[in-house]
This record gives structure tokens, C-alpha cells and sequence, in this order.
């Protein structure tokens, strides 16, 4: 009796480990345009160290960013959501930027839900933490891994590959 009693137990924490998060995996491109003054900037310096130049080399500057993002790298696919918030240039050396922002979705599937992201780029590649989300992304935990997919060094105009790896409850 006991022994089956433990195996229903065992069993049923099993059960619970399982359904314990939904994990959702999503590839997404970020088109982010920093042509410096030009009007179709989607990354916009607001703040600076006063007598330094406001470059995202220089430490202390801060960008505000509302990008498209899209299902495909090609700018006129699919808009599924928005990249809105801030980058700082948070290193002494200039080669770290510390980023802050929301994805706002505006898909159909995930439309208005959010997945918040925070951290820091390492070149090449970089990997921050989704600390957070809202609607369908409640008690959102995971990471996400970008990377420069193309870059346009005539227009400013880069696309960024985001992998984003997401445990709901
Ligand atoms: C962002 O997407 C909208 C359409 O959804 C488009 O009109 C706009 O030009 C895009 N912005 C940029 C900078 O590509
Ligand atoms: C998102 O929701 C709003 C209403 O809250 C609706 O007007 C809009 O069409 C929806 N967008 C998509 C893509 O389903
Ligand atoms: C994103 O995922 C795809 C498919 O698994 C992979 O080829 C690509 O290297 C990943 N990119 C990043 C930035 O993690």
C-alpha cells in the first residue's frame, strides 16, 4: 500500500514538473535605422555627457528606440511588433551598450502582449534576459540571443536577428 501510495505521489509531482511553464520560441529581425538626423531614424540620441560628442561609442549617451520588427529580415514583411525603449552606452570603453526595452506585439496571435528584455551587448554575438512580459507573456522568464544579420552602412540601416526563448506558467 504504501509503496504504490509513494508511486502515486512520485507520479503526480512528475506531472506537475511538467505543465510547470510553457516554453515558447520566437525568431524575430529588428530593423534599426541610426542614419544620424536623418527623419526615418528609429534610434535617436536624447542625452549625452555635456562637451562629448553623443555617439554610441561614448560612454553616457542615451538612445531612445521604437523599431519595427519583423517575421522575416526583409523590412516590408510582416510587421509583428514594435522594439521600444533605451540604449545607454554603459561602458568607459565604449563597446558595451546596456539595453532596456519592451517588444510590443501587434500580430494577431500576440497582439498588445509584451516580452520586457534588459541587458547587455557582447560582440558579436549577445544574449540578454527577458525579465519579464504582459497578456499572453505573464510571468515571463527566458533570454534572448541577437545578432547583426545585415547591415546597410550606407543608409544606417541594420537588421538584427532575435531569438527569443520565453517560459510562461
Ligand atoms: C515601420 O512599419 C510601418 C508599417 O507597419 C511602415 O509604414 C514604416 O515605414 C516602418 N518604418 C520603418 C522605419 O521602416
Ligand atoms: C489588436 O486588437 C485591437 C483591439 O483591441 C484590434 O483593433 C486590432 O485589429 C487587433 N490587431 C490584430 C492584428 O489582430
Ligand atoms: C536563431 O535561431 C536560428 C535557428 O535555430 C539560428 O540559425 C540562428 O543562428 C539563431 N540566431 C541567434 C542570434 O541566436
Amino acid at each position: 500500500h504504501d509503496i504504490f501510495l509513494v508511486l502515486v505521489v512520485t507520479a503526480a509531482m512528475y506531472a506537475a514538473k511538467a505543465t510547470d511553464h510553457k516554453e515558447t520560441k520566437l525568431s524575430l529581425y529588428i530593423h534599426d535605422i541610426s542614419a544620424f538626423g536623418d527623419p526615418k531614424d528609429t534610434v535617436i540620441p536624447v542625452a549625452g555627457i555635456a562637451g562629448k560628442a553623443w555617439t554610441f561609442t561614448q560612454f553616457g549617451t542615451v538612445y531612445v528606440v521604437d523599431d519595427n520588427i519583423t517575421k522575416t529580415p526583409d523590412p516590408k514583411s510582416p510587421k509583428v511588433a514594435q522594439f521600444q525603449g533605451l540604449y545607454v552606452t554603459a561602458s568607459f570603453d565604449g563597446l558595451r551598450a546596456f539595453a532596456t526595452a519592451s517588444i510590443v506585439f501587434t500580430n494577431e496571435e500576440y497582439n498588445k502582449s509584451t516580452i520586457q528584455i534588459q541587458g547587455t551587448n557582447q560582440d558579436p554575438d549577445t544574449e540578454v534576459a527577458v525579465v519579464g512580459g504582459t497578456g499572453k507573456f505573464r510571468f515571463a522568464r527566458g533570454y534572448a540571443t541577437s545578432k547583426i544579420y545585415f547591415l546597410d552602412t550606407a543608409t544606417q540601416h541594420s537588421v538584427v536577428q532575435l531569438n527569443v526563448t520565453v517560459h510562461t506558467s
